[in-house]
This record gives C-alpha cells, sequence and structure tokens, in this order.
C-alpha cells in the first residue's frame, strides 16, 4: 500500500533548519525558523517559566485525563490576555474556548469547526501568508483563495488592492488575518485598516479568523491585540487562534487555544459542545503540561511581572536589532532597507532574489526562507558584521 505514496519536497522551513543543523561551518547564521534568539544565540527557557514549572511540578496531584476543552482556567485567562478584562464579548458569555496543542491546534481545530457549520465556504488568506496556513487550514478539503496584502515593491501594505477584494468577499466566508507581526512580511495593520475591516465584515457578513502567535513582540500586549479588540466589539462572530509559543518560549510543550465568539451566549454554549466533539474526533484531548505553565503566570501577579518585564525585554532586542539592521544595511549597500525598521516582529523580506538566497548560503552559511524572508532575533553582535558583509557582497556581485 504505502509504495504508492509520492516523495515529498522538504517543509520550507522545517527542511531548512536540517540543513543548518548540517552545515558545519562555524560562521554560519540561522535566519530561518521563526524562534526567538537572545544576544548569545540561544533560546533559553524564560525565568518566570521556569519558576512556574518548578511549582507545578511540586503542586501537581493527578496526571489524569484533562477533558477536550483543555483547563477552564487556562481559557478563561487566555480570554482576558486576548481580548482585555472588560470586553464585551466576555461580559455577555458570547466565548467558546479550548486550549490546543499550539497554534496550529488552534488553526486546524478552528478549520475542522468551520467545516461542520459551512463546509462550502471559502477561506480567504494574505498573500503572503504563512506556508504552513494553507495545509493547516486547507487539509480539511475547506477551498482557499487569496486576499491582496503585501507590495514587494514598496515593502509595504497594499491597502487599496486588499480592501477592494475583501468588499467582494461573500457572506460566512472566512478571512484569515494576523493579529500583530505579520508572518512572513513584518507589516501589521494599522488601527484604521481593522476599522474598514470591521466595517466591510459587518455588511459582507464575512467571519475574522485572526491569527495572534506573536503579542507581546511587537508594540506590547494591549498594543498588539489592539485590531483584534476592535474587531471583536464591532462584528458579531468570529475566531481567534492564540500561540504561546513565541510569546512565552514554550514551543516544544504546544501550547495554544481557539476562541469562538458567537452571536449569542446560546449559540456559544453549542459552539462549546461542538469544539469538544471536534477535538474529540481528531487528538480527543490537549497535553496538559504547557497550558498549566501559562495558567499560573497568567494567574499570579508576581509570575505575572516578571513574564511581562522578560517578554519587554526580548521585544526590545527585537525592536533594536531592526533599528541597527536597517541603519547598517541602507548605509553598507546600495539599497534602501529602512523598511526593515517600520515593520514589526521577528520577520521581514529582504527582497533579495533566488540566485542571492542560494549564494548566501552556499557561499557564506547565511541561512533564510526562500521567499528571502529572515527571522530578524537570529542576529546578534557577534554575527552582524559576517551576515552584512556577505549581504553586501552577494547584492553587488
Ligand atoms: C516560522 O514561521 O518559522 C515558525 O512559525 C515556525 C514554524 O513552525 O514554521
Amino acid at each position: 500500500m504505502f509504495e504508492t505514496l509520492k516523495a515529498l519536497n522538504a517543509d520550507p522551513i522545517l527542511g531548512l533548519m536540517a540543513e543548518f543543523r548540517n552545515d558545519p561551518r562555524e560562521q554560519k547564521i540561522d535566519l530561518g525558523v521563526g524562534i526567538y534568539r537572545d544576544q548569545k544565540g540561544n533560546t533559553p527557557i524564560m525565568k518566570s517559566v521556569a519558576e512556574a514549572e518548578r511549582k507545578r511540578i511540586e503542586t501537581e496531584i493527578t496526571k489524569a485525563y484533562i477533558g477536550p476543552a483543555g483547563s477552564e482556567s487556562f481559557n478563561l485567562l487566555t480570554r482576558e490576555l486576548t481580548l482585555g478584562e472588560d470586553h464585551p464579548a466576555i461580559k455577555d458569555n458570547r466565548l467558546a474556548s479550548v486550549q490546543t496543542p499550539g497554534g496550529c491546534g488552534a488553526l486546524r481545530v478552528g478549520a475542522e469547526l468551520i467545516k461542520r457549520t459551512n463546509p462550502t465556504c471559502t477561506i480567504w488568506v494574505s498573500e503572503p501568508t504563512w506556508a504552513n496556513h494553507i495545509p493547516l487550514l486547507g487539509n480539511t478539503g475547506l477551498k482557499i483563495r487569496e486576499y491582496p496584502y503585501y507590495s514587494p515593491k514598496n515593502q509595504s501594505l497594499r491597502r487599496k488592492e486588499m480592501l477592494d477584494v475583501l468588499q467582494k468577499v461573500p457572506a460566512n466566508d472566512i478571512v484569515l488575518l494576523h493579529g500583530c507581526c505579520h508572518n512572513p512580511c513584518g507589516v501589521d495593520l494599522g488601527l484604521e485598516d481593522w476599522k474598514e475591516i470591521a466595517d466591510l465584515a459587518e455588511k459582507q457578513g464575512f467571519i475574522p479568523f485572526v491569527d495572534l502567535a506573536y503579542q507581546g513582540l511587537g508594540l506590547g500586549l494591549a498594543e498588539d491585540a489592539a485590531g483584534l479588540r476592535f474587531l471583536a466589539a464591532q462584528t458579531s462572530e468570529m475566531i481567534i487562534a492564540t500561540s504561546y509559543s513565541k510569546n512565552f518560549g514554550l514551543y516544544r510543550e504546544r501550547v495554544g487555544a481557539l476562541q469562538i465568539i458567537a452571536e449569542n451566549a446560546q449559540t456559544a454554549q453549542i459552539t462549546q459542545a461542538q469544539l469538544g466533539s471536534t477535538v474529540r474526533g481528531i487528538y480527543s484531548m490537549p497535553p496538559a503540561h504547557g497550558a498549566a505553565i501559562v495558567e499560573l503566570i497568567l494567574g499570579d501577579t508576581t509570575l505575572y511581572k516578571s513574564w511581562d518585564t522578560e517578554l519587554s525585554a526580548m521585544r526590545n532586542r527585537i525592536n533594536n536589532l531592526r533599528e541597527s539592521l536597517s541603519n547598517h544595511l541602507s548605509k553598507e549597500t546600495d539599497q534602501d532597507f529602512t523598511f526593515i525598521k517600520k515593520q514589526r516582529g521577528m520577520f521581514s523580506f529582504l527582497g533579495i532574489n533566488e540566485t542571492e538566497i542560494n549564494e548566501l548560503k552556499k557561499d557564506f552559511g547565511v541561512y533564510m526562507v526562500d521567499s528571502s524572508r529572515i527571522n530578524v532575533a537570529g542576529i546578534n553582535d557577534s554575527n552582524l558584521e559576517h551576515f552584512i558583509e556577505s549581504l553586501a557582497r552577494v547584492i553587488k556581485s
């Protein structure tokens, strides 16, 4: 049977990770996979996370099943972190939520739920979007279409073209939006854009699906959620997928959440049961450990404060790197790279071509995704010079 399976190309991001690992060169630089790195190039466990984990181990009294929705307290704390404590959707009991294995789990469960209620709808994704959005959502069998988003020429939002397409999206289709720190382009929607999209969602009747994978790594915890909070206050229905991989550094523990805002409390209750049954039919229930750590931190004033301080330091490091890269690259090449400091989150496109990307990898050990997406956090004082010199040489040749 299995002999009929076809050989596959490597995953564009995970394949690069493996290639990098096997490269013996000392000076190699990994700007590929989106993980936060500190000044030494490491991805350490956050101190607040280590502290919460210690507490968890000391106080955990059972390993009995957790149930398809995961921890109720985790889900409630996630609502508040995402939407803010006083959000009308919370007060009106219009939310259904489940703890999921990472943001990927949330995206997939969201898509499966959409399929249950509206199997013929289309999910509209930004062009470009994170490569894994397509299989996560599309492997359910739902149709995927793109709306214009990023202009490589101006390194900015194609606002008019985006709105032109969104204003034709039919009722009950889904529009996937990046909550902040757009992956892969780093260009975020401004509050004016979110308002415009909220109006269109209301007018057209499409449902926004917000992927929030980097809350706190752009401008701040509340600032990064401002657009989706506005949208959630305006629209009657909405879907939110949260990942805690990056802002808690819990990548391999797989911690995320899916929240559905329904039109009223009664529909939210039915949706909650449907979510539980969807989860039961895929992986039965989520893993408990990572989410318990997040729950301890979000629910404890002291731990929350130290987590917030660590997160701010990570954010500031990324934003300082953006400033520094933008200045150095603009000075030491004959191209304008100032767009890097205007963008947010871990990623930006350098805008170089495939030959240049391959040359950087082959001749200089500089790895980036083949769209020219770099993970800004992969830069540090020890590799900045090698990166700038390599790029300058490749661009000039
Ligand atoms: C990325 O975009 O590099 C990250 O979200 C990691 C992944 O799973 O692709």
